[in-house]
């Protein structure tokens, strides 16, 4: 078995597997290239042959253990009916989605699949392409996170347009997150059947939600998804990163159902280690800024995390995206503290 899939299954490696997220991306010359024949980032997204060559460039330059499909979290608002550009240095653009009206003018989950088509056919490419040892990951956003783009119709630093409309109008932000729900069921399940072997829910903004409603929006979604996934795919491990959970990641294997929980770097390794691994396997957690930094310090944390994850299964990542500005020579430094 892949050593991914294995430490999914919750065995305890001597080498943890490894991947990073946003490990397709800027911070890689080939990646800017590829974009660049592509035309813009969404017709990146939306084009099977160069989508899965930028998947396959940190494969062939790393030797990761898993390569994630290449897409976005917010294609699937857009496949519901929402408008979606990215503006340059600023980041996502929707068409807000706040009223009923602009609700009830949204597709239903089933009929998603149209717009998606190309992103199946990418998974099916890199299910063909992928060396044998390496895993296939495919990921969407969970309903909160992706709610909070819809609504505001952009990136926000507090998401305060959808905790505004948790405020006034109940009914109708369960009812985008409900809609969103279904889609991503659909969506997750189409990508298994083209051949992800592994699916990974990002809440990224799971942190903003508090007390029960942290159980409401961000635990019991990602727990309905993953049920719904493995009832039609038996066997599909989950990985559940509601980011930012701090404390209230103790528990979350349980609460989600979820195979493994990825961490980001706001909790220690030992922490967590302590409180989380003690449910399943874990991913994370090394902060990004590292592979700008470079030098002792990447050395050492990488290492720190190994060992603190290394009573029991672990899968070794960052604690979000690598960003534009690191390093690609770090990314070897950060590989040889792990491998040895
Ligand atoms: O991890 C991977 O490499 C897989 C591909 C992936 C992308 N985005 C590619 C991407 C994944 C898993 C995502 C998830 C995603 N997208 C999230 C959740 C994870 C997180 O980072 O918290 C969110 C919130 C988004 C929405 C989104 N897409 C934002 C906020 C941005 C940044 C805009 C900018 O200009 O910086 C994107 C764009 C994006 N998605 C890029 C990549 C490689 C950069 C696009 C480019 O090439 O310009």
């Amino acid at each position: 078995m892949k050593p991914l899939l294995r430490a999914l299954a919750g065995e305890t490696l001597p080498v943890p597997p490894v991947w990073m997220m946003r490990q397709a991306g800027r911070y890689l010359p080939e990646y800017r290239a590829t974009r660049e024949r592509a035309g813009g980032f969404l017709d990146l997204c939306y084009n099977p042959d160069l989508a899965a060559e930028v998947t396959l460039q940190p494969i062939r330059r790393y030797g990761f253990d898993a390569a994630i499909l290449f897409a976005d979290i917010l294609l699937v608002p857009q496949a519901l009916g929402a408008e979606l550009w990215f503006e340059t240095g600023e980041g996502p653009r929707l068409s807000p989605v706040a009223t009923p009206g602009a609700l009830a003018a949204l597709r239903p989950p089933g009929a998603v699949h149209d717009t998606l088509a190309p992103i199946y056919e990418t998974v099916r490419i890199l299910a063909r392409a992928l060396p044998p040892d390496v895993a296939l990951i495919g990921f969407a956003g969970a309903p909160w996170t992706v709610a909070t783009y819809l609504i505001a119709g952009r990136g926000t630093p507090d998401q305060a347009p959808a905790h505004a409309l948790k405020a006034t109008d109940r009914a109708l932000f369960e009812a985008i997150l409900e809609r969103i729900e279904g889609a991503t069921v659909e969506y997750l399940s189409a990508q298994a059947e083209a051949g992800a072997e592994v699916v990974k829910l990002f809440d990224s903004w799971a942190g903003a939600l508090e007390g029960e409603e942290f159980d409401r929006y961000c635990l019991a979604p990602l727990r309905r998804i993953t049920a719904a996934l493995r009832a039609r795919h038996p066997g599909l491990p989950v990985i559940a990163f509601p980011r930012g959970a701090g404390a209230r990641y103790a528990g979350a294997h349980a609460a989600t159902g979820a195979q493994a929980i990825a961490l980001d770097d706001g909790v220690s390794p030992e922490w967590a280690a302590a409180e989380v691994q003690t449910g399943g396997c874990v991913q994370g957690n090394l902060p990004s800024r590292l592979l700008v930094e470079g030098g002792q310090a990447l050395v050492e944390e990488t290492r720190r995390v190994v060992r603190a994850f290394s009573g029991g299964p672990h899968i070794f990542n960052l604690g979000h995206g690598i960003t534009p500005d690191a390093d690609p020579d770090n990314v070897h430094r950060m590989l040889e503290a792990i491998r040895g």
